[in-house]
């Protein structure tokens, strides 16, 4: 009998055993600030549907006339059998939105970092990459073959004295060309970079300065127009990488900057031309996302309202939330069979709170959590209702 596969089985009981088995739970509902997960009615604190677009009324609407009109699947990649009409009006709305020349957008978040990091630099190159930067920023670096250099969290001195130490003081220079690449908005913790500092170094090296803006994109800035707007930095970040798979309610990634960038992704980011891009619905359901993102800031606001509320209360109720300035909220709880334990507690009966614990490899050792993710879908009453599960959860395991 073959062995090949003996090495999983024995890894996947080594995670058991130590509480990191990610079990998922299913959905039977639409997204919303309730739903039913494994066949019970919760209230939902994970989703990143930040301003409840998901299952909102004209989102759904336009994917089913998209559907009427074009069917379901783009059935090849763009590049090879041409490109649906919705897809180029997708990304002439999102360059005007986000207020830069083009955009162009591919199948996830994800892949817009797996295609844009190794189209602009490999292995002669060097990229600056923050220390808590997402996956697929890790990804994607890693994919370029430049050479990696990874700065402290959210520190421009840092950053500074790792760029002058690579560059070092020789007249030849030793690399082709530079990268500087952060998350806008960290989605563990809820803080935002330090832009502005972070511009003026990549300005001062003439070094190419990329953000993810996945937690940033309809949360930040005008109307939810990003981190870039946030900061007034329009026209100084060269690529803004975003996601249509979070406050967008949809699914997709986007890339804005420069027409020249767009151009170059156009021909030479891999996901772009090896994969076929989201289905029509998802792109006019990411137009009607923008119709409601540009004629109003109600949304966002309510967003803000929320999750200032919200934090503001936990505070009161002496947890620690952490150093996050967004809609974000870490509950900070230390061990990860704590934090395993309180999301339970908040899951059960009669709290029916879904509110998941984060740990280790994705967030350092001791520093395990349940990460609340607050959305303009929740009224008053439910953020009121989830606010006295975790007292009542908080005291019974003495963490407050
Ligand atoms: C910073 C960051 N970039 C990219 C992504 C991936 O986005 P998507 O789900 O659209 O692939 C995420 C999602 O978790 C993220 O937090």
């Amino acid at each position: 009998m073959s062995t090949k596969t003996d090495w999983i089985t024995q890894e996947l009981a080594s995670l058991k055993q130590q509480g990191l088995y990610n079990t998922i739970r299913t959905i039977e509902s639409p997204q919303g600030a309730w739903l039913v997960v494994d066949g019970k009615r919760v209230l939902n604190f994970c989703s990143n549907n930040y301003l409840g677009l998901a299952n909102h009324p004209r989102l759904v609407q336009a994917a089913q006339d998209a559907v009427k009109q074009y069917g379901v699947g783009p059935a090849a990649v763009r590049s090879i059998a041409g490109t649906m009409s919705l897809h180029v009006e997708l990304e002439k709305r999102l360059a005007a939105f986000k207020g830069v020349e083009a955009a162009i957008t591919f199948q996830s978040g994800f892949n817009a970092n797996l295609a844009t990091i190794p189209a602009l630099v490999g292995r002669e190159d060097v990229i600056y990459s923050d220390r808590l930067n997402h996956a697929s920023i890790i990804d994607g670096c890693r994919l370029s073959g430049a050479k990696i250099v990874a700065y402290d969290h959210c520190s421009p001195a840092h950053l500074k004295d790792t760029i002058a130490a690579e560059q070092g003081r020789s007249t030849e220079r030793l690399y082709r060309r530079a990268l500087i690449v952060t998350d806008g908005v960290f989605s563990m913790d809820g803080d935002v970079a330090p832009l502005p500092e972070i511009y003026a170094i990549a300005r001062d090296e003439d070094i190419l300065l990329m953000v993810d803006d996945a937690h940033g994109e309809g949360v930040l800035g005008r109307g939810g127009r990003g981190i870039v707007d946030h900061f007034g930095l329009h026209g100084k970040v060269d690529i803004e990488v975003g996601t249509l798979s979070k406050a967008f309610g949809v699914v997709g990634g986007v890339v804005a900057g420069k027409q020249v960038v767009v151009d170059w992704l156009r021909q030479r980011g891999r996901p772009f031309l090896f994969s076929s891009a989201v289905t029509a619905p998802d792109a006019a359901a990411c137009l009607a996302a923008l119709d409601l993102l540009e004629a109003s800031t109600e949304l966002v606001d309510r967003l803000w309202d929320n999750a200032k509320y919200f934090k503001a209360e936990m505070k009161r109720l002496g947890f620690d939330t952490g150093v996050s300035t967004t809609p974000i909220t870490p509950v900070m709880l230390g061990e990860a069979p704590l934090a395993q334990q309180f999301s339970r507690a908040l899951f059960d009966a009669p709290r029916d709170v879904f509110a998941m614990a984060i740990g280790y490899p994705t967030v350092p050792q001791g520093k395990a959590r349940i990460r609340v993710m607050i959305s303009a879908a929740h009224s008053r009453d439910d953020l009121d209702q989830g606010l006295e599960a975790f007292a009542k959860v908080g005291k019974e395991l003495r963490v407050i």
